[in-house]
This record gives structure tokens, sequence and C-alpha cells, in this order.
């Protein structure tokens, strides 16, 4: 059995008192449940959170990491500075990433290589835009972007690793994939992977559903029985709808 795996991805969200007044009022609740719940936060908050969290089973996750160990990066944020302040998850290759700073599917390679070698579980966002969708390349696209992701990644390599399958035209626009139409996908990348790596750990990599998640949808997403989970952006940022489906 795959453990459902919940993660709030705040994107550019939250000053320090925001981001601590949220957790302060999910993490009791979220020690009620055996959903695995991670808050993604921006980096300015993550070593607050991190002790605000302390206690709880709240994991913490970070949205973006560079894939190099240290240097010349203005900017940037390395692998070892995330796990020195006790981050457990980080986002890679989300759409937003890949649409707005230019994130091939190689930079996504390399960042995924870096965080599993450092001890970061990745959590590698893949979907097609509507465009895409509308040129029936659905599957073509996950398939090219899953692949490349995972390329020069042993079957070790993968038992920290999720896969957030997130169609870019369901992202912040309230239309979600129908379920049925995102298990497809979903059972796709697991297909994918089990032809990779063995059916072990294609039953095993857990695979969430991410865009225009909500309370009111979240029950019908995690019935299907490939969808491990969501990556859940706005509805992430109140703890009512938050919470509303951790507790699907
Ligand atoms: P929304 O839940 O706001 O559609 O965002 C989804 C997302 O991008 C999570 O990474």
């Amino acid at each position: 059995m795959r453990k459902p795996i919940i993660a709030g991805n705040w994107k550019m969200n939250k000053t320090m008192n925001e981001a601590l007044e949220l957790v302060d009022e999910i993490k009791d609740e979220t020690n009620k449940t055996d959903v695995e719940v991670v808050v993604c936060c921006p980096f300015t908050v993550i070593s607050e959170v991190k002790k605000a969290i302390e206690g709880s089973k709240v994991k913490l996750g970070a949205q973006n990491m560079h894939w190099e160990d240290e240097g010349a990066f203005t900017g940037e944020i390395s692998a070892n500075m995330l796990k020195d302040l006790g981050v457990d998850y980080v986002i890679i290759g989300h759409s937003e990433r890949r649409q707005y700073f230019g994130e091939t599917d190689e930079v996504v390679n390399k960042k995924v290589i870096k965080a599993i070698e450092k001890g970061l579980k990745p959590i590698i966002c893949v979907g097609e835009t509507l465009n895409e969708r509308e040129k029936n390349k659905t599957f073509d696209i996950v398939k090219r972007q899953t692949l490349t992701a995972l390329e020069g990644v042993g079957k070790d390599g993968m038992n920290d690793v999720v896969i957030a399958y997130e169609p870019v035209w369901a992202i912040g626009t309230g239309k979600t994939a129908s379920s049925q139409d995102a298990n497809e996908v979903i059972a796709y990348i697991r297909f994918l992977l089990q032809n990779k790596y063995g059916i072990e750990v294609s039953e095993r990599v857990r695979i969430q559903y991410g865009g225009s998640v909500k309370p009111s949808n979240a029950t019908e997403i995690m019935n299907e029985t490939d969808i491990d989970g969501a990556l859940v952006g706005g509805a992430s940022l109140k703890a009512e709808e938050f919470l509303g489906i951790v507790n699907f």
C-alpha cells in the first residue's frame, strides 16, 4: 500500500508571520491523519517553519534548488543549503519554473540527480499544456518529461522519488482534469516506471495529481486507483481548505 502524500506548494506567497500562522493552524490536525503532509515553503521562511513544525508530523519541502553544490550562481540555493535547514522534500521541474524560468527537461534531470545524491526527496512535476492536450500529445509529453527527468536514476534512487502529474491548463484555473483522465495519465506514468525499473518499483512510487485540487474534488481524485496524493497550490494557502483536502 502506498501512503498518500498531500503537499502544499505555497509558491511565492506568505511572509514570515503569515507562514507561521498557517503552519500553526494545520499542524495539530495533521497529527491525526495517516496521510503524509508536506508544506513546500518559500526559502525565506523555511528555517522558522522547521522550528514551528517540530514535534508534529508535518514534513518540510522547498520549491526549487540548483544542481551544483556551490559556486557563482547568484540568487540560487543548493541542495546542501536545504539539507542544512532540515528540508525533506523539494519540488523539481514545476511547470511555472519550466514556463517562466526556462527550465528544460535536462535541467530538471540534473536537479533530480543532485537532490537524490544529497538525500532530498524530489517531487518531480510533469504535465502537458492545453495546446499539447488539444493536439493529443499528452502521453508523448508526459513520457518525455518523466523519462528525461529520471535519466541516470537507478532503482535505489527511486526509493524517495515522488512524481506529480500537473496538467498545466489545470493549474490555478479552477479547471481540473476529470479524475478518470488524471488517473489514466498517472497509470501511464506508472507503466513507464514499470518498463524502466520493474513492477516492484512502479508499485511503490507515489504519483500525485495537481491542478485546482480543492476540498470539494479531493475525495473523488484520491479515490482513483493510481493517484496517491495531491500537489496543492491555491488551496494550500488557507488552513481550512488545505485540511479539507488532507482529510479527504
Ligand atoms: P493550484 O492548486 O492553485 O491549481 O496549483 C497547482 C500547483 O501548481 C501545485 O504545484
